[in-house]
């Protein structure tokens, strides 16, 4: 024990022992790659990298390292919050969760989470969702919005963070987390998606002073082909900044691995954005600044007690650059970067400033609440931004909803139904709707999970507020054990509310730290009884669930008198009227499932099971490669429960008329990139070591985070400079920029991976009763006889029909890109079309394996066809 935790000491003082890898399997490698790219050179980007060189040039190196940091946690109203530069012109920047809403705060509204907008399978409510937290961050006065998270993937169904984003598929997390930034940049708040990368499961995310943080070990083809994709479509889609997962990647801490942030980040997806570390993951100070890493947040050593004013940057940072082992462009690069997103996005003109505080719900409390001591003021201004987001908050929980079980039309309610209803996930908790912090418990509705990606209700409307507005005729028993006064009637409907939880695993509920170790894939408090116990004695039970991600149904799915199942996911504050609406027939239910459902945990592969403790670093190795959810459902031959993207409907749809159209000639090997653009240029020398002095008489806040060094200190680091003791650079180290790799060339990737190769067009009628909206999915099968495995079949592009009234029709555009007819060749290292001439099979159809036409890439004909899975 004590030589474990001495080596824990050294590796968290040195990242000497950080650096070793000693317990990550043979052949994961974590290559150098250096220099950090400079940002700039994407045309798009020109004219703000312009204006921010012109400040940059202007700074003195204290004003520079103030902004690459946060000034230490609980140390302003934000959760980070950096330093200044008042004197050219930059305010503190303040950065505020989450992906469903600003957390900790009021009059703010508490939309459906991300899983939730990937069951819509609807890209303008994707869109729409990402204005509206826009506009409530901007409304708080917050520069740059913590979301939204692509990363988890959902590769593990217990993973207690995939919630927070859209969905266990790349193509689907890729469309909701590209929307999200844009609809949230479109009104000029600085998006971050997170977390870079492969940040499956909670438990050992972190290094401490004990354990090197959990390693995802997996290899190159599947980086790219799953767990990336999503964050090239938001750099694609210009993303301001980019978070760095806690984990570790092939053995090498995320925060400071040089061949994620360097080459893969900057430099093979062109991102010209800043690079933030999660909350404390920030594990060294020269080597993640050399590997990359632009922002450190909220400024702390997470191995040191917390604000008591330590830092791996600020004043070090001040130091590293005056004793030259920090090249002065690293610096100039990073602040650049942030200066850049900060003025692309017009935060420079007219931006609010923060009027709420994370750390209070008081209007009056101290200004530095870590500093202990500290100036008192308003702090909380209560500004009420909800403007009318609660109806796309309601449109999204609406259209989420998935029916994925309907006997005998057994649903839509008729007005006049008589209803028992079961369950304390119907109603509100009596504690109050916020009466756990961060969500940290799971009592009553579940309308969200826990940890940082929640945020307080401003009301709940339950589903038993819906059904008093609705005047239903129902009894409600508040209870999770089945009643025995209910009085079941022949002509009853029982509607039975269960729920699923997870979070964040700074918070442990019912022994599920995050992760669902504890609960496993199972209902939350007994719920798989009381289904059973109620479906005993009613003959037409409607079950609806709220849930983070997939539960088992095995115990009571196939009982005849479970009539009807709705997976109504996660819907924030408007869980009551978006269930009602569905629920009595005045819409149809339009969503789809976002994952697989499985018959049971042995469904999976074991590599996706939750890793647990071990000595040294937690290993994580991806041994199933790119067979994750369906891709492994299908391969395996595993009928599922449901299949990913499931979803019925109270009418029928028919498909017709698919029709494929060649656009862009396709080659093996895409068309060269274009070469990178200019970046701003810098003088490289040193500057004067009076830059990073204290001002005289400056009143410090105590324990406060500040870019200034003692002159003594500055002066000795300015004469560390010219001594022969050099910083002990990392093998393969350098300072000359490079070119960049073939598969880059703009934001995203090399601008011919998105060429148009095929439009695909089909028509949808809808042939029932009923209006309703429904989703065409296109799923790409690659061709047979080609150098390369690949999954049977992979989404690719997905639309929703608007509410087509019954006898209506409606044509939809969906395309495959370059990209998406591609394999990442490991060796090639580039997006490879494996053999241009064959015969692609571009599936079309309402689910995963419900695929009724095949349109063909070789005769460009389209055919009904029997699902391949
Ligand atoms: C991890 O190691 C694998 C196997 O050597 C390699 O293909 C991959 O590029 C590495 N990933 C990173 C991010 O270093
Ligand atoms: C830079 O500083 C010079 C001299 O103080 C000033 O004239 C100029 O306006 C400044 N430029 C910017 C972009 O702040
Ligand atoms: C750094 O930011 C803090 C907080 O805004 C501010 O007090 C300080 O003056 C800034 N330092 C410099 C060098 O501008
Ligand atoms: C320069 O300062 C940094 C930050 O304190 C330190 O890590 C590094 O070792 C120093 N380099 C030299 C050559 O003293
Ligand atoms: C559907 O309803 C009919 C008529 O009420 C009944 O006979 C039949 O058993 C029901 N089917 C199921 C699967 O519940
Ligand atoms: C509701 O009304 C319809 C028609 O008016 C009737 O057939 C049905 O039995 C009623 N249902 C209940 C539960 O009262
Ligand atoms: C509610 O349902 C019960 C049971 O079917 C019925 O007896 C009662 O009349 C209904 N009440 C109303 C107001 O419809
Ligand atoms: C490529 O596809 C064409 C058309 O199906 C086929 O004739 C050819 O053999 C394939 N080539 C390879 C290398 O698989």
């Amino acid at each position: 024990m004590y030589s474990l935790l001495f080596y824990s000491l050294l590796s968290a003082a040195a990242g000497v022992a950080i650096d070793k890898r000693t317990d990550v399997p043979a052949g994961y490698v974590a290559a150098p790659y250096y220099p950090a790219p400079h940002g700039g050179w994407v045309s798009d980007w020109s004219e703000s990298y312009r204006k921010a060189s012109l400040l940059v040039q202007n700074m003195t190196l204290a004003e520079k390292t103030n902004l690459t940091a946060g000034t230490g946690i609980f140390m302003g109203r934000c959760v980070g919050n950096t330093g200044s530069a008042l004197r050219v012109g930059i305010p503190q920047l303040c950065l505020q969760d989450g992906p469903l809403g600003v957390r900790n705060t009021d009059h703010n509204t508490a939309f459906p989470a991300g899983i939730t907008v990937g069951a819509t399978w609807d890209k303008t409510l994707m869109r729409a969702r990402g204005v509206a937290i826009g506009e409530e961050f901007r409304g708080k006065g917050i520069n740059v919005h913590l979301g939204p998270s692509v990363g988890p993937l959902g590769r593990k169904p217990r993973g207690g963070r995939n919630w927070e984003g859209f969905g266990a598929d790349p193509v689907l997390q890729a469309f909701g987390g590209a929307l999200t930034v844009e609809g949230v940049q479109s009104v000029g708040v600085i998006a971050t998606i997170k977390h870079l990368i492969a940040n499956e499961q909670e438990q050992y995310r972190m290094y401490s002073l004990v354990q090197p943080g959990i390693s995802s070990n997996l290899d190159d083809r599947t980086l790219h082909e799953l767990y990336l994709w999503p964050f090239a479509e938001g750099v694609r889609s210009g993303v301001g900044s980019v978070m760095i997962a806690y984990n570790a990647v092939n053995g090498s801490a995320c925060s400071q691995n040089s061949y994620l942030i360097n080459n893969i980040l900057k430099d093979e997806l062109g991102f010209q954005g800043f690079v933030m570390s999660d909350w404390l993951a920030q594990v060294s100070g020269v080597s993640s600044t050399l590997a990359g890493l632009d922002m450190s947040m909220p400024g702390d050593i997470h191995t040191v007690p917390l604000a008591t004013g330590s830092s791996y940057w600020m004043y070090e940072y001040s130091r590293s650059i005056l004793n030259g082992s920090i090249p002065v462009d690293r610096l100039n690069d990073a602040v650049t970067r942030i200066l850049a997103s900060y003025l692309k996005l017009g935060q420079d003109r007219n931006y609010p400033r923060p009027n709420f505080d994370s750390n209070t719900q008081d209007a009056e409390g101290p200004l530095y609440p870590g500093a202990l001591i500290s100036p008192s003021g308003i702090v909380n201004e209560f500004v009420d931004v909800q403007a009318n987001h609660a109806k796309t908050a309601k449109e999204v929980a609406r259209d989420a909803i998935t029916l994925l079980k309907n006997v005998n039309n057994s649903l839509p309610l008729s007005k006049n139904a008589s209803l028992k209803i079961f369950g304390t996930d119907a109603e509100k908790t009596s504690d109050g709707i916020n009466s756990c912090a961060d969500q940290g418990c799971n009592k009553g509705t579940l309308g969200m999970g826990w940890g940082s990606g929640s945020a307080r209700y401003p009301y709940l409307n339950s589903p038993i507020d819906g059904f008093k507005t609705r005047g239903a005729n129902y009894t409600f028993y508040n209870t999770d054990s089945f009643p025995s006064n209910s009085n079941p009637a022949a002509t009853d409907t029982a509607v039975v509310f269960v729920n699923a939880d997870a979070g964040e695993n700074y918070i442990t509920v019912d022994g599920n730290p995050g992760d669902r170790t504890n609960a496993n894939l199972n209902l939350w408090h007994n719920g798989d009884k009381l289904i059973k116990d109620v479906a005993a004695k009613y003959s037409n039970v409607v079950v609806v669930v709220h849930t983070v991600g997939q539960v088992l149904l095995e115990e009571w799915i196939d009982l005849p008198s479970v009539q009807a199942v709705l997976f109504a996911h996660l819907p924030g504050q408007e869980a009551g009227d978006s269930l009602m609406e569905v629920l009595y027939g005045d819409v149809s239910p339009s969503g789809h499932l976002p994952y697989t459902i499985p018959t049971s945990e042995s469904n999976y592969p074991e590599s996706v099971g939750l890793r647990g403790f071990e000595i040294g670093q937690p290993q994580d190795t991806f041994t199933e490669g790119l067979y994750i959810d369906y891709r492994h459902f299908n391969k395996a031959g595993i009928k599922p429960r449901y299949a990913f993207g499931h979803g019925l409907s109270y009418t029928t749809f028919s498909f017709s008329s698919p029709t494929i159209t060649p656009v862009t000639k396709l080659t093996a090997v895409p068309p060269t990139r274009p070469a990178k653009g200019s970046t701003p240029s810098y003088p490289t020398t040193i500057p004067p070591a009076s830059e990073a002095y204290w001002p005289d008489n400056f009143d410090r806040i105590w324990r406060y985070l500040y870019s200034w060094l003692d002159k003594t200190d500055a002066d000795n680091a300015a004469k560390d400079a010219s001594s022969s003791t050099k910083y002990p650079y990392p093998a393969g180290y350098s300072n000359v920029q490079k070119a960049g790799p073939a598969a880059g060339g703009a934001q995203g990737g090399n601008p011919a991976l998105f060429d148009t190769a095929y439009d695909i067009s089909v028509t949808i009628t809808n042939t029932g009763s009923r209006s309703g909206k429904a989703v065409a999915q296109l799923y790409l099968q690659y061709p047979t006889g080609i150098a390369f495995d690949t999954p049977i079949i992979q989404l690719r592009d997905f639309a929703k029909t608007d509410e087509l009234a019954a006898g209506k029709t409606q044509t939809v555009k969906m395309r495959l890109t370059r990209k998406d007819m591609s394999v990442w060749d490991v060796v090639k290292q580039n997006w490879i079309v494996p053999n241009v001439s064959g015969d692609y099979g571009v599936w079309i159809g309402e689910s995963s394996d419900k695929l009724g036409w095949r349109c063909g890439t070789a005769a460009a004909k389209c055919a009904s066809a029997t699902s391949p899975v």
